[in-house]
């Protein structure tokens, strides 16, 4: 499998208290990462360096290979690292297509080409299931169409890596269910790759390929799903017991 992103020994600091401690991993194309963690583990500190909303202390960020040190979400974002948060980012107010190519509108002659926009983003959206009309208002979407419109966004503006803060969070169930098969969809679909962040390990263990469990900032396991179960998980999540530790231990038992 062909790697996108990769990160080396990344570590941040809040004054004293290490929030996240020489973290290194990789995702690879058409792969969903379930990272998962107690309150406080360090997941959304991850994500937030991975989309440029600040630097990490130390350590490296790979981008297909290459080094990026991302200036801001804005330069994060051109260069393929996308974010979709548990409420959205979607304006209420506004028509999907106008939410949909929010800071890459069609722009024809000097002006907004809003038949083309809206024609683009109800196709875009069809293709990952999702029938509505263009004109629809934010505020008219439930949660689970929210995510749906920046899922589709995101799908269709060919990012790279799609990162999920708590995007099932929330829902009703039939909308948990929906959202899980988009994100697979899409993850077929498209090329890229996935990290899901999430406390529920029963929304991510169906469509995760691997998952990664923080504690206390460190990376505990990284381990295809295959090879874990929710036992295992719920104990790392848990307990500082770092893998091969738990490995040493099981022996005994
Ligand atoms: N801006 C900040 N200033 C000081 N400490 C912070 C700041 N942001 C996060 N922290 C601390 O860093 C640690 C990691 O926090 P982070 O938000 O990354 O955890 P998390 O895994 O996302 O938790 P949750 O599941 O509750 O969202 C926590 O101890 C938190 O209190
Ligand atoms: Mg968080």
């Amino acid at each position: 499998m062909e790697e996108i992103i990769r990160t080396e020994n990344l570590t941040k600091k809040y004054d004293t208290m290490v929030a996240l401690d020489n973290v290194s991993f990789v995702a690879h194309k058409k792969e969903i990462i379930g990272l998962v963690g107690d309150n406080g583990a360090g997941k959304s500190t991850l994500i937030n360096i991975l989309v440029g909303l600040f630097p990490p202390d130390e350590g490296k960020i790979f981008l297909d290979g290459r080094e990026v040190r991302f200036t801001s979400p804005g330069d994060a974002r051109k260069r393929g690292i996308e974010i979709v948060y548990q409420f959205s980012n979607l304006i209420e107010g506004m028509p999907i297509y106008k939410n949909f190519f929010m800071g890459r509108e069609i722009i024809n002659r000097g002006i907004l080409d809003n038949k083309a926009m809206r024609k683009e983003s109800e196709y875009a959206l069809d293709e990952i299931g999702i029938t509505k009309s263009a004109d629809q208002l934010v505020e008219e979407l439930s949660g689970g169409q929210r995510q749906a419109v920046s899922l589709g966004r995101a799908f269709h503006f060919g990012t790279k890596v799609l990162l999920l803060d708590e995007p099932t969070t929330g829902l009703s169930l039939k909308e948990v269910d929906r959202t899980l098969n988009r994100i697979k969809l899409i993850r077929d679909k498209a090329n890229m790759s996935i990290i899901f962040v999430t406390h529920n390990l029963r929304h991510i263990m169906p469509i995760a390929d691997r998952i990664m469990v923080l504690y206390h900032g460190e990376k505990v396991l990284d381990k295809e799903t295959k090879h874990t179960n929710i036992a295992e998980l719920t104990k790392m999540i848990t307990a500082r017991i770092k893998e091969e530790e738990h490995v040493d231990r099981t022996k005994y038992i």
